[in-house]
C-alpha cells in the first residue's frame, strides 16, 4: 500500500502543528466538496496537546465542522475518564462550534450496547447511510496502546458479527475500564484520511510491529484505509525501532 506515511517529530507539539496543518487542508476541501467536515477524535492522552491548540485556532470553520468521538469508555460524563468530557474540557468548549455538530457516544444509557445503539442511530442519520453503505469520516485520529489495541479495539475483541455494526460495545476483563463503546473497523477503514498519533519509548515495540510487522493481526495493524490516506505520527522515542524508515 502506498498510502501510507510516517512522519517522525522532535515534540509532540511539532506532531500537534503537522495535524493541524492537515486539519485547515482537509476541512476547507471537505466543505468545499460537501458543505461539512466530519472528524471522529481519538480519547488518550497523546491527543491533549492538539486539541489544546486547536482551541485557539478560532479561524477555523467551526460551524460547518461536526465532531464524533472514535471510542468512549462506558461511565459517567462527569468522570476523569470520559473521553467526551476531556475532549469537551480542551477543545469543544472553546471554539464557537453549534451544539448539534457535537457527536458524543452519551453514556446516560442503560447499558453499553445500548450507547454503541444510540451512537450508530447517530451516525447513520448524520451521514444518510442506508443498506451496507459505510459513514465515510473526512477524518478520523487514532492512538496505539501498548498491547496494539486502537480506539476500543483490544486484540481478541474482533469478530466478524462486529464488523458488521458502525459502532459497538466492547467487554474487557483485565482493564481497568471494563466497558467501552468504539467504532468499528470498516468504519475506520472508509475514512478519508486516518493519522495516528503515538508518542514515548513504551510504544516502540509495539508501534513497529503495526508498521513493519507482516500480516499482524493487531487491530492498530489492521486499520488499513480502503482508498484514504494513512499516516503514523510518531515522537522520536516512539519511532526509535523502525528499521524501515
Ligand atoms: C482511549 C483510546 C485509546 C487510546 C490509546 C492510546 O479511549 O483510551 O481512544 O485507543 O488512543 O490507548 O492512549 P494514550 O494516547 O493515552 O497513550
Amino acid at each position: 500500500m502506498n498510502n501510507k506515511e510516517v512522519i517522525i517529530f522532535k515534540t509532540v507539539g511539532d506532531m500537534a502543528d503537522f495535524v493541524m496543518e492537515q486539519w485547515e487542508v482537509i476541512s476547507a476541501e471537505a466543505i468545499k466538496a460537501r458543505g461539512q467536515f466530519a472528524a471522529a477524535l481519538s480519547g488518550g492522552r497523546t491527543p491533549l496537546v492538539l486539541y489544546k491548540k486547536l482551541s485557539a485556532d478560532k479561524k477555523l470553520p467551526w460551524d460547518k465542522t461536526h465532531i464524533f468521538m472514535v471510542d468512549e469508555r462506558f461511565v459517567p460524563y462527569e468522570s476523569g475518564e470520559n473521553n467526551y468530557h476531556s475532549i469537551s474540557r480542551t477543545l469543544l468548549r472553546h471554539v464557537g462550534i453549534p451544539a448539534k455538530n457535537i457527536h458524543p457516544v452519551l453514556t446516560s444509557e442503560d447499558s453499553a450496547p445500548a450507547s454503541a445503539k444510540r451512537y450508530e442511530n447517530d451516525m447513520i442519520s448524520f451521514f444518510k447511510t442506508t443498506g451496507d453503505k459505510l459513514p465515510q469520516f473526512d477524518l478520523i485520529l487514532l492512538g496505539i496502546g501498548e498491547d496494539g489495541h486502537t480506539a476500543s479495539l483490544f486484540p481478541g475483541t474482533l469478530s466478524p458479527e462486529k464488523s458488521k455494526r458502525l459502532a459497538t460495545a466492547v467487554s474487557l476483563k483485565d482493564e481497568a475500564i471494563k466497558e467501552r463503546i468504539t467504532i468499528t473497523l470498516p468504519v475506520i477503514n472508509n475514512a478519508g484520511n486516518i493519522m495516528f498519533m503515538v508518542t514515548g519509548g513504551n510504544k516502540a515495540n509495539i508501534v513497529r510491529e503495526v508498521i513493519e510487522g507482516n500480516n499482524s493481526l493487531l487491530p492498530a495493524a489492521m486499520v488499513k484505509p480502503g482508498h484514504g490516506r494513512l499516516f503514523f505520527l510518531l515522537d522520536e522515542s516512539a519511532g526509535a525501532l523502525l528499521v524501515k524508515t
